[in-house]
């Protein structure tokens, strides 16, 4: 497919560009303020699809941010790949930490992206990723070899845990029939090693209120005699790892689905330099579960983290006062087997329990996910492997991911399809940090790459 390669060279440019607009409008789904710019993104990636020659497109209303769906049906006795992805991105704070304003896309050269990297909210996570279909399919369509039917569903509400396209997908599933889903919203190993995400992690996400006195108080008059909400949370807090690092919620490790020796060393053969990874983030040590190394706290073991936590005072100077409340932002990442609402229960009662008399202690879940683990044999996973042995020139290491995606566990149960993680974006990206960036080089090698996924897709299919 030489066309292929020198199509993407001659149209690099204007590539650039259409992304660059894409990535001008905020899109943030976790902040209703933005919700005119959700809808403005959504027409915008119709239009996308529409100029790159699907043949129907529409806009999907849902409960929540309207989901994006689009077909081109070249035959219907072919196999048809269904294309995921989302429009919605993180919010951008904290600005203050950005190089450059994070809706207003600059390429900037890297270590890593010697060729540059757009840098923008959405860049990799998820905008670059789920443009590059776009872009692949245009090719395919402009140069007659797609190979298949294709659908498009992208959706506006990724980021705060796609309830609205669970809802859509339970009420569509003839509509979204397809023989493999394909979705590029995960990273890979280095530009020079291509790897296939084979597994994501599940997630419970929870707030946790904790209440002590009924105003805020004179730190001198009251403390000592009184709980100190903050004083609490955190001692409540620290006490859900033991000195091994294990997460103390009983019954929290029950399910876990532990890794073989063999499997264990396999997953060891991924490249991983301890010293570099410690470099790239400032660390003089790492941390983590004790019995596990890097690569598995990451991926295969359950955690159990906060987000955020406040109350008090927290403005300048000094004040003294206990707080009457305490808040913190929890999330545990879980692994295959676990259940993410068994899980949320589990901590719910133990969070109950930890609590010392003279506080209230309230838990609200926010969302949540299973894992998902796709094996390697697939004609699926085969042909991806082929496509990045093509165009990398070296087979992709199959990986687990410690990122979530709750919407592909669903997929499987209500279509019954396997999905497929082309990722393209890699862990230096920055995605949900500030300066989050993609490397022109991958945008351009995931364009490259997806059209001969479809090919050998559909080869290995006959
Ligand atoms: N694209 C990410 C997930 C991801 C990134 C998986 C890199 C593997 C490698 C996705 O947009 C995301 O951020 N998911 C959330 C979960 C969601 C329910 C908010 C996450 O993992 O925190
Ligand atoms: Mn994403
Ligand atoms: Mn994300």
């Amino acid at each position: 497919m030489e066309t292929l390669k020198s199509y993407v060279q001659e149209h690099k440019n204007r590539f650039i560009n259409e992304l660059i607009e894409l990535l001008k409008i905020p899109s943030v789904s976790a902040d209703t303020a933005y919700h005119q710019h959700i809808i403005t993104t959504a027409n915008a990636v119709k239009a996308s699809l529409e100029k790159a020659g699907c043949d129907f497109v529409e806009i999907c209303e849902t409960p929540g941010n309207p989901i994006v769906y689009g077909e081109k049906t070249i035959d219907p006795t072919l196999p048809t790949v269904l294309v995921y992805g989302h429009y919605d991105v993180q919010p951008a704070d904290p600005i203050e930490l950005w190089t450059s304003p994070p809706f207003e896309p600059v390429i900037k050269k890297t270590e890593i992206h010697p060729e540059g990297a757009i840098f923008a909210r959405g860049s990799c996570d998820d905008k670059g990723q789920m443009y590059m279909h776009v872009k692949a399919l245009e090719y395919m369509i402009q140069s007659n070899t797609l190979p298949c039917n294709v659908k498009f569903m992208i959706e506006g509400e990724e980021e705060i845990g796609s309830n609205s396209l669970a809802w859509f997908v339970e009420r569509n599933q003839e509509k979204l029939k397809n023989d493999v889903i394909l979705i590029s919203d995960t990273g890979m190993i280095s530009n020079q090693q291509p790897s296939i995400t084979t597994g994501l992690r599940g997630l419970s996400y929870v707030e946790v209120e904790v209440t002590g006195p009924n105003r805020d108080l004179h730190s001198g008059l009251y403390g000592g005699a009184v709980a100190n909400p903050i004083n609490v949370l955190s001692k409540m807090i620290a006490s859900l790892h033991d000195e091994n690092n294990h997460v103390t919620i009983p019954g929290f490790y029950d399910k876990v689905e532990e890794l073989s020796v063999e499997e264990r060393a396999e997953m060891a053969k991924a490249p991983f330099n301890l010293e570099n990874y410690k470099k790239s983030l400032d660390l003089n040590d790492i941390y983590g579960e004790k019995g596990y190394v890097t690569n598995e706290r990451n991926s295969i073991r359950p955690t159990l983290d906060v987000n955020g936590i406040w109350g008090g005072y927290t403005g300048e100077g000094a004040k003294t006062v206990i707080a009457s409340q305490a808040f913190a932002k929890i999330s545990m990442r879980l692994v295959p087997n676990q259940d993410w609402e068994e899980i949320t229960e589990l901590f719910t009662q133990h969070f109950i329990n930890i609590a010392p008399a003279g506080v209230k202690v309230k838990v609200k879940p926010h969302h949540g996910g299973q894992g998902y683990v796709t094996p390697t044999d697939s004609i699926g996973y085969k042909a991806a492997n082929k496509a990045y042995t093509e165009t990398f020139g070296v087979p992709a290491i199959p990986v687990r991911s410690g990122g979530s995606i709750p919407i592909v566990a669903l997929f499987e149960k209500e279509l019954k399809s396997k999905t497929i993680l082309m990722g393209f974006g890699l862990d230096s990206d920055a995605i949900h940090s500030p300066n989050e960036h993609f490397g022109i080089f991958n945008y351009l090698k995931g364009i490259e790459t997806i059209p001969l996924f479809y090919k050998y897709f559909v080869e290995m299919s006959k």
